[in-house]
């Protein structure tokens, strides 16, 4: 008998997948926010997601990941978590979604993995990737948008209170690894992401971001 295979299913269906990644404090959710009303004014169908999060499973996962006064988390159990919360994210909403056409926001996905549990805590990325197969099969966002900041200017626009344990636990350096690591992973793959200087105005960036949408659509 063939194992059930619950985590994947066949290829895409018709919708658009647009991720949205970056290190602490470019903006995903303000742009993810401002992209889905954008998409929605133009009478597109539009679903949002944020990882880790968008299941009951994913928010209580967030919370143990993300939450104040949290246990302590090995990379490698950080890598498992936000996997598994992933991967009842597209069963449940992602690829019902896709399959009903309609255009998938995600604030963080896979590559977010990539680039803090590997580039920035050292979690091998062949590891990483193998793990990413369980939880998302064969998904693969049609475009992937970057805010690219400097480590040391996203960490300064959040607030005290806002900040989540990777912003409080992890030094400079780290989120300096991650920003570097997002920015290989986009040099390898030109065809799926867009880079953007997240530094400018939100207004700007949110112009970029729709157009970078919109050249997909
Ligand atoms: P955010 O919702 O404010 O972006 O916070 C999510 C935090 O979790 C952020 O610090 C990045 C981190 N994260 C990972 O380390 N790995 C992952 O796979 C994801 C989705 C997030």
């Amino acid at each position: 008998m063939q194992p059930r295979e619950a985590y994947s299913s066949g290829p895409p269906g018709r919708g658009r997948f647009i991720t949205i990644e970056g290190p602490d404090g470019a903006g995903k959710t303000l742009q993810a926010q401002r992209l889905v009303d954008a998409l929605e004014a133009r009478g597109l169908p539009v679903r949002s997601t944020r990882e880790p999060g968008g299941t009951a499973l994913g928010e209580r996962i967030r919370e143990i990941l993300l939450g104040p006064g949290g246990p302590p988390i090995s990379p490698g159990a950080d890598a498992l978590l936000f996997n598994a919360a992933r991967a009842q994210l597209v069963v449940e909403v992602i690829r019902p979604a896709l399959e009903a056409g309609t255009i998938v926001v995600g604030a963080r996905h896979a590559d977010s993995t990539l680039a803090y549990q590997g580039y920035g805590a050292g979690v091998s990325l062949a590891a990483l990737r193998a793990l990413a197969d369980v939880a998302v099969g064969d998904l693969r966002p049609d475009r992937t948008i970057l805010l690219d900041i400097p480590a040391e200017v996203g960490l300064a626009r959040k607030t005290a209170d806002g900040v989540t344990r990777f912003e409080a636990s992890f030094d400079v350096e780290f989120h300096q690894r991650v920003r570097e690591g997002f920015l290989a992973l986009a040099a390898a793959e030109p065809e799926r992401w867009v880079v953007i200087d997240a530094s400018a105005s939100p207004e700007d960036v949110g112009r970029q971001v729709l157009e970078a949408a919109l050249a997909l659509l």
